[in-house]
């Protein structure tokens, strides 16, 4: 059984553990979520969820982003043209703040990705901006988007990944392991939450390794970009 350290914030929990946890730190966070994110990639995760939308080629499809959080990335793909948007996720307070900057038309919805209440093959595409790291059962989550897309349809995962072994993974583990929960605590109060972020990455699976597991999910081909020095990938699967 994984134990939890103080210093890890948890991210080392497993199964409903681990989702508990996870829903009870983002209901918590959400009052300085969206200034850590701009403050954390110098505004750069605004650009990658326009990319990450554009990916998922919205024009006219029902489109799911799911872990939407604030509803950042579902507003992008509303802009970008879907036909329609539905924006789930399993933290209500995440989905109140989304509430706010969506328009009426992008229904919101308390679901867990893991548990997807959609018939099969309900969507031309699914998306989703940081949720992987966050899965008790990544697999499980996989195998479900796969579920509720149309043969043909796309999914998008948007994540940050562990840039490859050079200076810069150097200047990336400082920055992620010691600068960003020092900011992220003295910013919303919440420390032991982006203690949590980094080491959510710490055995997350390298972008490759993510490609084979959404093929081991049932998707037919997968290829992926890395942006930000190589600490953001964005996953593109093709169901
Ligand atoms: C890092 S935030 C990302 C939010 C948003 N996509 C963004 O780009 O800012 C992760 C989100 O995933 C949600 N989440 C984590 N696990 C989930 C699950 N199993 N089902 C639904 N949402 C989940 C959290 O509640 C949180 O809102």
């Amino acid at each position: 059984m994984a134990i939890s350290t103080p210093t890890d914030g948890g991210a080392s929990l497993q199964g409903e553990a681990k989702a508990r946890l996870v829903q009870r730190m983002f209901n918590r966070i959400v009052p300085g979520y969206d200034l850590m994110n701009r403050l954390m990639t110098a505004g750069m995760d605004l650009r990658w969820r326009r990319l990450a939308a554009r990916l998922a080629q919205p024009f006219a499809a029902q489109v799911l982003d799911i872990a939407t959080g604030t509803g950042d990335l579902a507003l992008e793909l509303w802009h970008q043209g879907a036909a329609t948007v539905i924006a789930g996720d399993f933290a209500v307070h995440m989905l109140q703040v989304a509430q706010q900057k969506l328009p009426e038309s992008i229904p919101l919805l308390l679901a867990d990705a893991q548990n997807l209440p959609f018939a099969d093959a309900s969507f031309d595409c699914v998306t989703h901006a940081f949720l992987l790291r966050n899965l008790s059962d990544l697999d499980a989550g996989l195998r479900e988007m796969r579920r509720v897309l149309r043969s043909g349809g796309r999914l998008v995962c948007l994540e940050i990944t562990r840039p490859e072994p050079g200076i810069f993974a150097h200047l990336f583990n400082f920055y992620f392991y010691r600068f960003v929960p020092a900011l992220g605590g003295a910013i919303t109060g919440q420390r032991a939450a982006y203690h949590y972020l980094p080491h959510s990455l710490t055995t997350f699976p390298r972008p490759y390794q993510l490609a084979e597991r959404l093929i081991q999910a049932g998707f037919s081909s997968v290829h992926y970009q890395l942006l930000g020095f190589g600490a953001v990938a964005i996953h593109i699967a093709i169901a």
